[in-house]
């Protein structure tokens, strides 16, 4: 094989006259008459060839038939282009290879799709041939953002004084939030290994065992429904501190995303980041990962609706309101569309009134009289143009339809900024949620997670109002990392998870070994995770989780390339003591 000289991205105008190897994929075919110009790719950029039969040693009319993603050694001399063919939008645009030999190192068979144009294809026809999609500019882009955030990361955290650690892939299934990937095991017949959710009590017991600063970009598994940003198994930045307290973990972790932001992309991200508490958020914004890029807030509109004649939310626990700036413009079907996308999150309908000389009109603005209309305009700031959409329901379910709208209705009025980035630490999440289902309390975090000091002694008279030492970091309306200051005395360990619903028995048993390790010198410790696929999203510029992770799975948890999950041979099943039961499935 010729071996290059150069990569497809280097050469220049310096390299004029310079004899040169290029190995590469054929990327466009152009036929000139008696010369073939030829884009010759690699990962580093496109080079012009161009054969031509004065200079030309080899079958020319053979490389007349070359094809796409053809992959080929050629030598040649570099040469200046003319004036008229200069391309400035290429690094190598100011000059071309001219081919004197030509080695074919690999014919490609006719391609399934249109390499240069993703949208052409369907994804799954895509994701089936997930090596050719891979060459193409947007995620051979994507994929080196990935690289250099693995490589700041280090490096950041490293200067910190973190070490990078690793903790085991099969291990003991502690339910932590989501459903496990079970691991049969051969040995150990009838007992299982999960694959980690995430590697949360073993960087707690690194802590016991005195790493006070650790890390890891660590693979979690988690077997639950998936979303644009959601995988089965996706990555971590994983950390914890030992003798810290909230403001640490902030401070340390702000200056990672920074050093990240700065390095991978040249962003500039604000010093300190903004700070919401998880009531705050939920009121004002309607999510506890608000988008702060636009500045629409959930107003209070019960004081209004209860003085009007409209009687639908009387009864509701909380009302609110939307005012949408411009929003008359809204025609029927558009306002019936928005109305469809509430009931989504369980909202009943949608409300609305316009703001129209002066007044209220439309919608529900009947039942309001002039007086309340004229201190409603004035109060929730509604001017002419404007609508005002109202929700009234129990409070989730109002402050989560109202900020689903809001996020809904700046992504259909392009409000936000593409290139800004607005982080915004949430904190003092509740403990626990109600999980009606069940009829139990969950945990909010995980079973880990300290209460505020201050809200102690609520978790035995009113667990629901307990505030946690919990945060996240969001962006853009990303949750970006999530984390907390920890339990670190074995008996509030005990009674969370008596309060979470297991009995002592059953903490003993999935739990026996951190209850038995809190013993022996837990120093106070605390940390967070980032969801590192998430992070590079960001960077890279997509709403899609799959454009930034090499080989990612379908929305139903499925490799397409090499068709997995799969079945296995009965003599495997054998070995392990499993015997398949036909499954009802229910809808
Ligand atoms: P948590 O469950 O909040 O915390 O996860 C941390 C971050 O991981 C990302 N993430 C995901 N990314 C892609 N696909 C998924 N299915 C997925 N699930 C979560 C999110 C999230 O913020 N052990 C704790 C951390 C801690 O307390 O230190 C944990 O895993 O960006």
């Amino acid at each position: 094989m010729l071996k290059r000289t150069h990569t497809c991205g280097e050469l220049c105008k310096d390299d004029t006259g310079e004899s040169v190897i290029l190995n590469g994929w054929v990327n466009t075919v152009r036929l000139h008459g008696k010369v073939i110009f030829v884009d010759l790719r690699d990962r580093y950029g496109k080079t012009q060839i161009v054969f031509n039969s004065e200079d030309y040693s080899g079958d020319f009319e053979g490389a007349k038939k070359l094809s796409m993603e053809d992959v080929l050694s050629v030598s040649g001399k570099v040469q200046a282009r003319n004036e008229g063919a200069v391309n400035p939008d290429m690094f190598t645009g100011e000059i071309e290879v001219i081919v004197s030999e030509m080695e074919m190192l690999n014919e490609a068979a006719p391609l399934p799709f249109v390499l240069s144009d993703r949208e052409s294809s369907e994804e799954d026809l895509r994701l089936k041939y997930r090596y050719l999609e891979l060459r193409m500019d947007e995620l051979q882009r994507n994929l080196m953002i990935r690289h250099e955030t693995y490589q700041a990361t280090r490096h950041y955290l490293s200067e910190q004084n973190f070490i990078e650690m690793e903790t085991p892939t099969l291990m003991k299934s502690t339910p932590e939030g989501a459903r496990d990937y079970l691991v049969p095991s051969r040995i150990h017949h009838g007992k299982f290994y999960a694959l980690p959710q995430s590697p949360q009590i073993y960087k707690q017991i690194l802590m016991i065992s005195g790493f006070d600063r650790y890390f890891q970009i660590v693979k979690c598994f988690r077997d639950e429904d998936l979303r644009a940003d959601r995988q089965p198994e996706f990555t971590q930045i994983d950390l914890e501190m030992s003798f810290i307290d909230e403001e640490d973990i902030y401070t340390t972790m702000e200056g990672l995303t920074r050093y990240i932001f700065k390095t991978v992309r040249g962003i500039d991200l604000p010093d300190p980041f903004l700070r919401v508490t998880y009531d705050e958020a939920m009121n004002i914004y309607g999510s506890d990962k608000p988008d702060l890029r636009y500045e629409i807030t959930l107003k209070d509109v019960k004081e209004f609706t209860d003085a009007s004649d409209f009687n639908a939310f009387k009864s509701a626990e909380v009302v609110k309101g939307l005012v949408v700036e411009g929003g008359s413009k809204y025609s029927r079907k558009i306002i019936d569309e928005l109305t469809e996308f509430v009931k989504k999150y369980k909202a009943k309908g949608l409300a609305w009134m316009k703001g129209e000389n002066g007044v209220l009109t439309g919608g529900i603005s009947k039942f309001f009289s002039n007086d309340l209309q004229v201190e409603m305009r004035s109060a929730l700031k509604i001017n002419d143009n404007d609508i005002i959409f109202l929700i009234g329901d129990k409070k989730m379910i109002t402050l989560n339809a109202l900020g689903s709208l809001r996020a809904e209705i700046a992504k259909q009025e392009k409000l936000s900024n593409a290139n800004s980035f607005v982080p915004l630490w949430v904190t003092e999440f509740p403990m626990f949620e109600f999980d009606e289902e069940t009829n139990r309390y969950t945990a909010m975090h995980h079973p880990f997670t300290a209460p505020k000091k201050a809200d102690f002694k609520k978790l035995d008279s009113n667990p629901l109002n307990t505030r946690s030492r919990g945060y996240d970091l969001t962006i853009n309306g990303h949750e970006i990392a999530g984390g907390s200051i920890r339990i670190h005395q074995p008996d509030i360990q005990v009674k969370i998870f008596s309060l979470l619903g297991l009995s002592h028995k059953e903490a003993l048993e999935k739990f026996g070994f951190l209850l038995e390790a809190l013993k022996y010198g837990t120093p106070p410790h605390g940390g967070i995770a980032f969801g590192f696929d998430r992070l590079v999203m960001l960077l890279a510029g997509t709403e899609n989780i799959r454009d930034v992770i090499a080989f990612p799975k379908t929305t139903s948890a499925s490799s397409l390339m090499e068709d997995s999950p799969s079945p296995v041979s009965t003599d495997q099943l054998y070995e392990l003591g499993i015997q398949l039961k036909k499954r009802k499935i229910e809808d």
